[in-house]
């Protein structure tokens, strides 16, 4: 079976070509460019197309790569808000994804962003390699005692209530669904009471129409002064604007997100030469309590491998028209 591999990076070639002897049947080519209307078209003569969360899988790129006769679509990665679900499923395109690769490598990302911005680690680095050895600007708050807000505890979220309650933190998080592996320390709550409580706030629920701009001024202004609010989930859960009012009101301690709205045209490319004329990403990083990573939640090691071969697996399955929870359409 043929795959197509798009928007491919070294890390990529590397972490799949270190299991493709396990799937004898399977060849992947990989290629430069993004999934997107304008490109579908060269998957012609590919049983498979391999895509990532910037691809844009909409109704457009489904029906052309449909007409190349694709059959399946593996998305390497666990969110599908990039994918036309109902599309792909008119068209008996078989859609995959990779849904619990490693929790621990997002949610590790997740507290690392919390302590970067508590501690002003990004300043202090900088600091230190100028010879400025002051503690301006620097002073955060201990974690141990406070509490953690964890919204969504499905995998990920489930691993940041681990990662909280190792820090001493009381835990408290809310879902539309309860996690019985956390019913010995988590303690569900309203999502305003969560607000209200939280000294930390990590969002870990998929983007879809009812968590879209969860985060807007009304539920900033229902969480404490001084809180820490962390996205490693999905940029659209955060209306930026609002967030970029909340953080002039002196709302938050700090703000880590290694997912933010803009973030299509940018993640993984090099833009430093670029003019950013209308990015309120560029007004977020002026302020000096927010750190805005790229996308790199997933990117471990064990990560990458248990993406690779579940992806392969993936297709494995289409071919021999296996339902698994990997389906999304
Ligand atoms: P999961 O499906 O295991 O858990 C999601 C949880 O969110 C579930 O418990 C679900 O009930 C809950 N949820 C659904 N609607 C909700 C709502 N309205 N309010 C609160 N909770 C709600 O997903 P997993 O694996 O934990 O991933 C979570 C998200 O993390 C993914 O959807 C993806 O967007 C993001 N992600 C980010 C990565 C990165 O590199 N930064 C890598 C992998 C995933």
């Amino acid at each position: 079976m043929k795959v197509l591999f798009y928007a491919a990076k070294v890390y990529d070639k590397k972490s799949f070509g270190n299991v493709l002897g396990q799937f004898p049947e399977i060849t992947i080519d990989y290629i430069d460019p993004e999934l997107e209307p304008r490109t579908a078209v060269l998957a012609k003569g590919y049983d498979a197309v391999c895509a990532f969360v910037s691809a844009d899988v909409g109704a457009e790129t489904l029906t052309i790569l449909k007409d190349c006769g694709v059959m399946a679509v593996l998305m390497r990665c666990a969110g599908f808000n990039n994918v036309d679900v109902e599309k792909a499923k008119e068209l008996g395109i078989i859609v995959k994804r990779v849904p619990g690769y490693s929790p621990e490598s997002v949610a590790e990302l997740a507290m690392a962003l919390a302590l970067a911005v508590n501690r002003r680690l990004y300043k202090a680095y900088n600091k230190v390699r100028e010879n400025d050895y002051t503690l301006k600007g620097l002073r955060g708050v201990n974690f141990y005692g406070k509490t953690a807000g964890i919204v969504g505890t499905g995998k990920i979220g489930a691993a940041m209530c681990r990662i909280c309650r190792g820090f001493g933190m009381r835990v408290i998080a809310y879902d539309v669904y309860q996690n019985p592996a956390l019913s010995d320390f988590v303690e569900y709550v309203t999502m305003d009471e969560l607000l209200a409580q939280s000294d930390l706030i990590s969002l870990h629920c998929p983007l879809m129409d009812s968590t879209y701009h969860m985060i807007n001024i009304e539920s900033i202004k229902k969480m404490k002064d001084g809180v820490i609010l962390v996205n490693t989930s999905r940029g659209a859960l955060v209306n930026t604007q609002e967030l970029i009012e909340g953080i002039r009101l002196n709302k938050f301690l700090g703000v880590g997100l290694d997912v933010y709205e803009e973030e299509t045209g940018n993640v993984y490319e090099d833009r430093s030469d670029d003019i950013m004329e209308h990015s309120v990403t560029a007004r977020l990083l002026a302020f000096p309590n927010v750190m805005i990573t790229s996308h790199q939640g997933f990117y471990t090691l064990e990560a990458l491998a248990a993406i690779a071969e579940t992806t392969l697996q993936n297709l494995m399955d289409a071919k021999e028209g296996k339902r698994t929870p990997n389906d999304v359409a």
